[in-house]
């Protein structure tokens, strides 16, 4: 049985900020199924905490990390007998809110100190000198905030094997050269080829340099990163470690998104219900102040309003949406001038565009059952899980050929219905190009038996982790074996 310890800083449903938690949350399920001891390793923010106390916690170890007493607390993945262990310091534990940024939106004066100790944390659990009785053959980690346990591991040589996973490599985990000097890290450290870049240190090279095998969450985009339109200065590095490095694309959590049991729709539907899907866009016309209208192609958007996600693609073309027969709904937050420019344009016209800005679990699932088409038009995107969510609840996406999007959108043209077409995708990210992919779509939306075909094959495809979580574990008995 392998044994893996998954290194993470958000695993849904204790703490999400974006897709890296829901992949946290499916990815050690899927694995514990297949055979691994699995235990999270997850920084003790206060809302975990809460979390955590309806579901059993206790502490299980005490360590001092740098003159800094560092508890280490158990609980579970609720529902799942997936073991949590969490780091639990007062610069987690005591502070509410987003993981990475204080109430005024700015990251944590201290991120590089925060995730310093939970790397070190995991260096000693992975080592069996946290008094935990239990060493992992494999270290898997995610992410910036984790870049720094292959780094802290290289040290030792009888470590465990390491796997670091790239879920979006625009977030670097860059850091000043002083804040390099307050963490107890080797001057070795600070090298080109190590954690330095740039004249500033980041914690995701330190993932990608020293992991014994870097992987990320799409082919696509593993080819893409190697590249230095999308490589953030790091292309090289990846070049260089191409050798160990692979694209596994995500799976999603079938159960938690099933239009068939979802408790979050009005009405729960399937292939052979589809029919009550329609109940959903009514109720979510009526939610949203929208006129309600089963004609009218009703357009859904969730997601962080940022630049990544083709914010400026979709506010390039609304005075083309507004005049056309359309409807908007869009749930999000993030940028203050994105927010500002949507919520004044959802203001203008209440009975077409309507926006939700903060964060909705439960109207997420909502939209994604009562939109018609899901828009999706990232500049770039790792993997991206809407859009699977999207195509699992019949609601076809239009996205751009990007990551993670071109390798889960099939374009629908019309002698391609049979070959599993399931959306529509245009290949560069420019308004007029999204605008036409979704005339497109509008089209074959306006034609039923087209549309419910497509609808069936987005619907029939299996986005379970279990080839991807066999993938993972192919690469876990490579490492061992080596
Ligand atoms: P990313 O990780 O880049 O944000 P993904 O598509 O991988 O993008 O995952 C985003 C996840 O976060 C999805 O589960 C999506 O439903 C959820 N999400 C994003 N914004 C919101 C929001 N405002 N309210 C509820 N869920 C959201
Ligand atoms: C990142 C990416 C997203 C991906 C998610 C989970 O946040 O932006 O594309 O789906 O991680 O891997």
């Amino acid at each position: 049985m392998q044994k893996i310890l998954f290194a993470t800083s958000e695993v849904y449903p204790l703490i999400k900020t974006g897709g890296l938690a829901d992949v946290s949350g499916s990815l050690p399920r899927a694995l514990l199924k297949l055979g691994c001891d699995i235990k999270i390793l997850l920084p003790a923010y206060p809302g975990v905490l809460e979390k955590a106390a309806s579901v059993g916690l206790k502490q299980i170890a005490q360590l001092e990390i740098d003159g800094n007493a560092v508890i280490i607390k158990q609980t579970r993945l609720p529902g799942t007998k997936v073991a949590v262990w969490l780091v639990d310091i007062a610069e987690f534990s005591e502070r509410a809110g987003n993981p990475y940024c204080g109430p005024d939106g700015n990251d944590w004066y201290d991120n590089h100190k925060r995730f310093y100790i939970f790397s070190k944390a995991a260096e000693l659990i992975a080592l069996n000198q946290a008094n935990l009785d239990w060493q992992p053959d494999i270290v898997h980690c995610n992410d910036w905030q984790t870049g720094l346990i292959p780094a802290l591991l290289s040290l030792h040589p009888d470590h465990p094997a390491t796997v670091f996973t790239i879920h979006n490599l625009a977030y670097r985990g860059l850091f000043s050269h002083q804040a390099f000097a307050e963490l107890n890290l080797p001057q070795a450290f600070w090298h080109h080829e190590r954690l330095e870049f740039y004249g500033q240190m980041s914690f995701i090279k330190g993932g990608i340099a020293f992991a014994d095998y870097v992987t990320t969450v799409s082919p696509s985009y593993a080819r893409e990163i190697q590249k230095p339109e999308f490589g953030y200065g790091l292309d090289g590095l990846l070049r260089y470690r191409s050798d160990s490095l692979a694209g596994i694309l995500n799976g999603i959590d079938n159960d938690e998104w099933n239009p068939g049991t979802d408790a979050h729709l009005v009405a729960t539907y399937n292939r052979r219900t589809l029919g009550n899907k329609r109940k959903n866009k009514q109720a979510l016309q009526e939610k949203m102040g929208l006129a309600v209208n089963s004609e009218i192609p009703l357009l859904g958007f969730i997601g962080r309003l940022v630049d990544q996600k083709g914010v400026d693609l979709i506010l390039s073309q609304m005075s083309r949406l507004l005049t056309s027969n359309y409807q908007l709904v869009i749930l999000g937050s993030g940028f203050p001038h994105y927010e500002q420019t949507l919520r004044n344009i959802a203001e203008q016209n209440p009975h077409k565009v309507a926006i939700h800005l903060g964060y909705d679990e439960s109207l997420a699932h909502q939209i994604e059952a009562g939109s018609d088409i899901f828009l999706m038009p990232s500049i770039f995107e790792p993997c991206g899980l809407n859009q699977m969510y999207s195509l699992r609840y019949g609601t076809l996406p239009v996205v751009h050929a990007v990551g993670g999007l071109r390798d889960t959108v099939v374009e629908h043209s019309l002698d391609e219905i049979a070959n599993g077409a399931n959306g529509f995708v245009f290949q560069q990210p420019e308004g007029d190009e999204l605008f036409a992919a979704l005339e497109r779509a509008t089209l074959a939306y306006h034609q039923p038996d087209v549309w419910k075909k497509l609808q069936l094959n987005a619907m029939s495809q299996d986005f379970s982790w279990q080839t991807s979580a066999k993938a993972y574990c192919d690469i876990y008995t490579e490492l061992q074996t080596k």
